[in-house]
């Protein structure tokens, strides 16, 4: 079921790869897929669809593995659960366990292997309406803050064509983590016309200081270009080389740089930190914390 809202943007279906190994984060994940990890009580999973919600989509394409059944499960009704609740009177905690089935109306793709992120993507294609010309990715271990540059990406769509891509301006001696845009200026400042991308280069390489982030508005032409890609980086299909492909072929790519912040939800140290910066906005826990983290320090400074 979706909510319906009016939202002057033609995204209906956000595509969510969660079929990793999640090796980064193990041995949690050797049970727990990392979707589900909460930051201080919402899984990842349910702050993916609330922002594809935003964005006014209404399909959560999750591509999921065997082995990680739980995250589709999540979206289920446990009529158990929720008979219990009703029974104690407990509203308020019956309305955010209803909460993530009622944003978005997920729907599985199975990807058998984890042949990489642009096989997983591809797999989704299945999914789509015939009309469905552009369509959202949105990497659920990449937390982007605030949330709604999604929106701003469409925008961006509507202006320039193609594909748009969400981008962060880090410092340059941090370039080699990330894949790194080769840009050309626009009339915006914000916006930029992509002519490359250098996967993790070392720094005197990098064409620019403007990296990748996990959101995505791609035409549906991607989906041909992923056809036509071969094994990349690790022996994976990579998203990054049908990006490649695209810009390559004359099709429009532009970044929307980003002024917000990331937490990488996929390996502790990042989530450690979502942990913190959520729970100091969290009206039942803010102030505990806040107190705890200050007297904590004071002890580490002494
Ligand atoms: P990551 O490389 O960050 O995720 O892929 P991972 O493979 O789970 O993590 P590590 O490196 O082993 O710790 C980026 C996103 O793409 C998805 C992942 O689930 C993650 O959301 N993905 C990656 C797939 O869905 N399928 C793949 O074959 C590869």
């Amino acid at each position: 079921m979706s909510q319906t809202r009016e939202v002057s943007c033609p995204v209906r279906t956000v595509i969510v790869p969660a079929a990793g190994l999640g090796t980064r984060f193990l041995p949690a994940t050797k049970s727990v897929p990392k979707e589900l990890l909460p930051v201080v009580d919402t899984p990842g999973i349910e702050l993916i669809a609330e922002e594809a919600s935003a964005l006014g989509a209404s399909r959560l394409a999750i591509v999921t593995a065997a082995r990680k059944a739980g995250v589709l499960g999540y979206f289920h009704t446990d009529e158990q659960l929720e008979h219990a609740l009703e029974n104690k009177g407990d509203s308020a905690t019956l309305a955010r366990v209803r909460r993530a089935a009622s944003l978005v109306e997920p729907v599985a793709i199975m990807q058998d292997e984890p042949l990489g992120l642009g096989h997983a993507v591809g797999l989704a294609e299945a999914v789509l309406d015939d009309d469905e010309d552009v369509v959202a990715v949105m990497l659920p271990d990449d937390l982007v803050l605030p949330m709604g540059v999604m929106e701003t990406m469409a925008q961006v769509r509507r202006e320039y064509g193609g594909s748009v891509l969400c981008a962060f301006d880090v410092p340059r001696d941090e370039v080699s983590n990330y894949g790194v845009f080769e840009i050309a200026e626009t009339d915006t400042g914000s916006v930029k016309r992509v002519l490359g991308m250098v996967e993790k280069p070392v720094v005197e390489d990098a064409p620019s200081t403007f990296v990748a982030a996990g959101r995505y508005l791609l035409d549906r032409q991607i989906f041909t270009a992923l056809k036509e890609i071969t094994p990349g980086k690790g022996g994976e299909l990579q998203l990054t080389d049908a990006i490649e492909l695209l810009i390559e072929q004359g099709h429009p790519v532009h970044i929307v740089v980003h002024d917000g912040s990331r937490h990488d939800l996929g390996n502790p140290g990042g989530f450690i930190r979502a942990c913190v910066d959520f729970g100091l906005q969290h009206p039942d826990y803010q102030l505990g914390l806040r107190r705890y983290l200050r007297q904590r320090l004071a002890e580490e400074n002494d």
